[in-house]
């Protein structure tokens, strides 16, 4: 159940607050010039300041997976919130991490059993890069210091997170980065996979790749591959069949960590806990975030094998780990955590994903003759639409049509020429087909 969205009264801003907020990731000026602002929202929909709603096919930013306002992860934030606001977990902490870690390495696959909390999926991504070199020095192996991730991943802001970003905008402005790190190429090839329907038939070759980046480095100095099983902001690209499998076996040849970044994955995104459990292919360290709370209160998490753990716990008695964040499982994250697995359980959320996941690859597949449409793909509750880029503007088709969805009352996510979809898991059959109706429209209108 959700809670109805008390509409708040919206308050006239002034140019001085309108130009306080430095927004993150918005081309400030323009939007400052016709800005989309939100007061409230409920269930499958945001409200506009102007009254007016529009249909979230984003999960916000692919993490309201429960969908708005869900009145038990309302209920329990309120109740703690005047219980206990906050406690440090630094030698003391609170009941609700411990039943919370415990619940979630009950839902990660077999021997993922230690959470270490964190409060966003960037801070998930360099505490786990840290865990992973911490576990090889605590094992004698202190050499293994290098990071192979891939070309086109996202794994957040922190400088460990950007250090092994596939996404060459976002690393431009602010090297040098960590020194130690390569990438593997990525995965789609529309010469051999375009318009493939959930995992690519074609590609499991590009694993290889790991060996030949092993050759040149000297696999006895990689601490870990890390890479996202399914790759989000970088254009949804599903992993092809075999591939996850063959990294898993590269990697244990070698006795390099695999870590599954499952920021956006993770929480039943593709039908499942975590897409190691949909995939069954099970990594050693899994970081996740965004649906953890169902988005209500920042929170992440890593979890890792219970081999790493015990590694960490073998030396002599102290601090294992000199690492952790003032609100590393904070008291308001912990109720919202719990309250969302509650309702992801007792909603089955995980398995209407699945359920509804075929009518989604078909409704989203049915756009394939729309004009510009050059691939599509798709995978659980996840799509990504790649448009034809206008010569010497490219992204600008995408961002116009991400921008007439909006006005049309559908909020998708334009990545440069790439429309990106990942709805809430409630999702209705009635609003899937809503939501490539707009599309099909906004593609017929744009030139
Ligand atoms: C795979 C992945 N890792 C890490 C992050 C960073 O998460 P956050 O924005 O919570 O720091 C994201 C954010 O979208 C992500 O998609």
């Amino acid at each position: 159940m959700t809670a109805a969205p008390v509409t708040p009264a919206v308050p006239t801003l002034s140019d001085a607050q309108m130009d306080a907020f430095w927004m993150p990731f918005t081309p400030n000026r323009q939007f400052k010039s016709n800005p989309r602002l939100f007061v409230a929202a409920e269930g499958m929909h945001y409200v506009k300041s102007d009254g007016s709603r529009v249909l979230d096919a984003m999960a916000g930013l692919w993490c309201v997976n429960a969908g708005h306002g869900q009145t038990r992860i309302v209920e329990a934030i309120q109740a703690q919130a005047a219980t206990l606001d906050f406690v440090s977990s630094f030698q003391m902490s609170h009941p609700a991490a411990f039943e919370l870690a415990a619940r979630i390495a009950a839902i990660a696959p077999e021997g993922l059993d230690h959470v270490f909390f964190t409060n966003s999926g960037s801070e998930s991504v360099d505490t786990a890069l840290k865990i992973a070199r911490a576990y090889h020095r605590a094992n004698g192996q202190g050499e293994r210091i290098r990071f192979i991730s891939r070309a086109r991943a996202y794994h957040g802001m922190g400088w460990g997170g950007l250090s092994v970003s596939g996404l060459s905008r976002h690393r431009r402005d602010f090297g040098p980065l960590l020194p130690e790190i390569d990438h593997l190429p990525h995965t789609h090839d529309p010469d051999h996979a375009a318009f493939s329907r959930g995992q690519p038939h074609w590609g499991v070759h590009f694993a290889d790749e790991l060996e030949k980046l092993l050759a040149l480095h000297d696999p006895a100095t990689v601490a870990a591959v890390i890479i996202e099983p399914v790759t989000g902001s970088g254009g949804v690209l599903p992993p092809p069949v075999g591939y996850l499998e063959r990294l898993r076996e590269i990697c244990d040849r070698y006795g390099i960590l695999l870590i599954f970044d499952e920021v956006i994955t993770g929480f039943g995104r593709i039908g499942a806990a975590f897409a190691a459990n949909a995939f069954g292919v099970t990594p050693d360290i899994i970081t996740c975030a965004k649906g953890m709370t169902n988005g209500a209160v920042p929170m992440g998490g890593v979890i890792a094998h219970r081999r790493i753990h015990a590694a960490m716990m073998s030396g002599p008695p102290g601090i294992e780990l000199f690492h952790g964040y003032t609100y590393s499982a904070h008291p308001l994250a912990c109720a919202a955590a719990l309250a969302a697995l509650d309702v992801y359980n007792e909603q089955d959320l995980f398995g209407r994903a699945q359920r509804i996941a075929p009518l989604w690859e078909k409704a989203a597949h049915a756009l394939r003759q729309a004009p510009h449409v050059i691939d599509i793909r798709n995978i659980g509750l996840l799509a990504a639409i790649d448009l034809k880029p206008r010569d010497g503007a490219p992204g600008t088709r995408g961002a116009e049509a991400a921008s007439r969805c909006f006005d049309d009352g559908v909020l998708i996510r334009g990545s440069s020429d790439t429309l990106v979809l990942s709805p809430p898991l409630i999702v209705t059959e009635e609003q899937v087909e809503t939501i490539f109706r707009t599309i099909r429209r906004a593609l017929d209108a744009v030139g």
